[in-house]
């Protein structure tokens, strides 16, 4: 059941390694909202296990070219990027809870976390690997 409208407006940065991950995000969260609200709690245990795993990878990707291209707003970044590790905890608490009202929020505050930072921080640091060069190594 899908609990909140399936298009969503959502920021493609046009790089595409990057954007294939946002996406992977993005449906993870939606697919394990849907398991929230049906009650499916062994879809929510892989599916917030596949979601933590996901997000600390493409955050170590992301934060690894930041240091290899020498981005200059690394820090205030990677401090972002915690805040959401932080929230990541909070939903994987309420989820072996099993408060689902409390999990259905935090999977709010996630989704509208990542478009706020995928629109400002990552679209900055984007912007700053094409003008060195940096994002061709990628494709
Ligand atoms: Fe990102
Ligand atoms: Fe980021």
């Amino acid at each position: 059941m899908t609990t909140i409208p399936a298009v969503l407006p959502d920021f493609t940065l046009g790089e595409p390694s990057i954007d294939h991950d946002h996406r992977i995000i993005r449906d993870l969260i939606l697919a394990l909202r849907d398991a929230v609200a049906d009650g499916d709690t062994e879809a929510q245990g892989e599916l917030g296990e596949a979601l933590v795993r996901h997000i600390k990878t493409h955050f170590m990707v992301e934060e690894l070219l930041m240091r290899l291209y020498k981005y200059p707003d690394a820090e205030a970044h990677v401090a972002e990027h915690q805040v959401v590790l932080d929230r990541l905890r909070r939903v994987t608490t309420d989820l072996r809870s099993g408060d689902a009202p409390a999990s259905l929020r935090d999977l709010d505050a996630l989704l509208a976390w990542r478009t706020a930072h995928i629109g400002q921080a990552d679209a900055a640091y984007r912007d700053y690997l094409r003008n060195t060069g940096a994002l061709r190594h990628l494709e």
